[in-house]
């Protein structure tokens, strides 16, 4: 029977070819099977990574102004706020502010009350802008118009706590 072996092969026996076979089958689906296994569990991207208060959270700015403390204000006493807000113009008188503590220059505005005051600090005058660029409270605002009142002979009261 040589003349069937001119073409030799490595198969022999039937079990060979059934191996064959069967590794015919076997080896390309593993193959199949491990890409798809590398392509689920490739690592993606954190999702909570682009909600928009972690992209704020990463794109802010390096540093932020915070004008007259507005932000903190809530706690801070009348004393505070004329010093680190009011001050800032009526320390030195900028603009014709009428200076901490200078009776002239407050008498004729003491007449107009602390309301008349507080009026013109709520809708700005002059140079000063409406609230005096602040974010303070008609409260917050009346008691350091008291303070700085009564530092130029005012003798206004520290208004009532408002009402809720
Ligand atoms: C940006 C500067 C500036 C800041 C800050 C400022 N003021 Fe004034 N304020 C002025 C100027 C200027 C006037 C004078 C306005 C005018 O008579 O034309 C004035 C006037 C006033 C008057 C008199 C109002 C009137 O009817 O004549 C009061 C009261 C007053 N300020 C309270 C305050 C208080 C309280 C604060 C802080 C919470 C404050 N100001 C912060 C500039 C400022």
């Amino acid at each position: 029977m040589a003349e069937h072996d001119e073409h030799s092969s490595f198969i022999k026996t039937p079990q060979q070819l059934i191996v064959i076979v069967l590794l015919a089958f076997v080896v390309p689906i593993a193959g199949i099977v491990l890409t798809v296994q590398l392509v689920l569990s490739r690592p993606s991207a954190d999702p909570a990574a682009l909600k928009p208060e972690a992209v704020a959270a990463r794109i802010q700015p390096v540093g932020k102004v915070e004008f007259g403390a507005a932000g903190a204000a809530a706690a801070k006493s009348a004393e505070d706020n004329v010093k680190e807000v009011c001050a800032a113009c009526h320390q030195a008188g900028v603009a014709n502010a009428p200076k901490l503590g200078d009776k002239a220059a407050w008498a004729p505005r003491l007449k107009l009350g602390l309301d008349g005051m507080l009026q013109a600090v709520i809708k700005g005058k002059g140079a000063m802008p409406p609230r005096a660029g602040t974010s303070l409270t008609d409260q917050e605002l009346a008691s350091a118009v008291v303070l700085m009142a009564n530092q130029a002979g005012g003798k206004l009261k520290e208004p009532a706590a408002p009402k809720k």
